[in-house]
């Protein structure tokens, strides 16, 4: 009889855009200092996607682009792309399928999936379902967004937290106990009053009174969305260590969504991981969304080793949480 079918990550691409927008710049567009930014959530720069016309997709097939050729792909072999983004070129087609067409894979069927914050890690727990089925071989989840296009830089309690970026990893069936060992995700869609984009959808379709009154721009209700992101984000990683027996000593790495320094270190505290141990890129490109955990995997890659136990978690708009619990499949090159 075969051993049981995982997912294992088999490489980690991820693209940032040129464009450095500091806090310093962020002074002279809002109400703001350097000083609180840093304390109150640990961003010092985030990356912004200047440009005509340059939506997602653009950073997605760039971190596509390396991860293939990392993995030493043929575009024709992959058989799924899943985009994890809140963030779309268009409301259709998906974003999947730009990327799926720019990078030439033909005999892949994408999809797009929207979990805000959490979307990576709902991302990453579908595409390994289907290589634990043993359907599809080479799955490319992508977490890719775009934020600055629907932040308001008049909005001082947003526009200092988000920037743009993407990353991706392949997924690839294993009969080795390594990849995605278990994930545990939730959603309460009683959270939307607090963090949400007015109009732009069905119910709101863009009118020009919408555009006048500013609706097309992430709606945060700040403190309350901090305390829920505190609680389920650190009881979520919590629990997963439980159902897999893990204590602290067992986890090289804490893989969080970086939305704020301080709830970051809420979860590393209840989880009983040092600093040393906490993936940390929120310094240089604050919260991109869907796109921060692979963002940390493409940034620590050189550091993991075949064998680390690894916790990705996440809590975002919906609200929607999760945690999942990775055994690092390669050493780095
Ligand atoms: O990514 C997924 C979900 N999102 C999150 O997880 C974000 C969760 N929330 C947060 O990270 C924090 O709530 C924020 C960073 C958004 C805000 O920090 P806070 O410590 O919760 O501040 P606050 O909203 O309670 O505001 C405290 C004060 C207020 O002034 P008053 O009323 O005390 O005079 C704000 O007006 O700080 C003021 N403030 C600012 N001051 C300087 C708010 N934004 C700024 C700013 N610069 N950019």
């Amino acid at each position: 009889m075969s051993n049981k079918l995982r997912a294992v990550i088999t490489g980690v691409g991820g693209y940032v855009p040129e464009y450095v927008l500091t806090n310093k710049e962020l002074e002279t567009m809002v109400d703001t200092n350097d000083e609180w930014i840093t304390t109150r959530t640990g961003i010092k720069e985030r990356r912004i996607l200047r440009g005509k016309d340059q939506g997602t997709s653009v950073m997605a097939n760039k971190a596509v682009e390396q991860l293939i050729e990392k993995t030493n792909t043929n575009p024709e072999d992959i058989d799924l792309i899943i985009c994890a983004t809140t963030t779309p070129d268009m409301i259709f087609p998906a974003t999947a399928n730009l990327v799926g067409d720019h990078i030439g894979a033909k005999n892949a069927f994408g999809y797009d999936l929207q979990a805000a914050c959490s979307g990576f890690l709902y991302a990453l727990t579908t595409g390994a379902q289907f290589i634990a089925s043993g359907t599809y071989k080479k799955v490319v989840v992508v977490g890719a967004d775009k934020m600055s296009s629907i932040i308001d830089y008049q909005d001082r309690t947003t526009c200092i937290i988000f920037g743009d970026g993407a990353a991706a990893v392949m997924l690839e069936p294993t009969e080795e106990a390594y990849g995605v060992m278990d994930s545990v995700l939730q959603s309460d869609g009683s959270g939307a009053p607090y963090l949400h984009l007015k109009a732009g959808g069905s119910r709101r379709p863009a009118t020009i009174e919408s555009v006048t009154a500013r609706e097309h721009f992430v709606y945060q209700e700040g403190a309350t969305v901090f305390k829920y992101a505190v609680k389920h984000m650190s009881d979520v990683a919590a629990k997963i260590m439980q159902n897999n027996n893990l204590t602290s000593e067992d986890i090289k790495w804490l893989v969080p969504h970086q939305a704020n320094r301080r709830i970051i270190d809420a979860t590393a505290n209840r989880m009983g991981v040092g600093e040393d141990r906490i993936m940390i890129n929120i310094h240089k490109y604050g919260n991109t969304t869907s796109a921060t955990i692979p963002l940390c995997l493409w940034d620590y890659e050189s550091q993991l080793k075949k064998g680390d136990n690894l916790i990705l978690a996440a809590f975002g708009g919906g609200f929607t949480w999760g945690a999942t619990y990775l055994k690092w499949g390669y050493d780095a090159q």
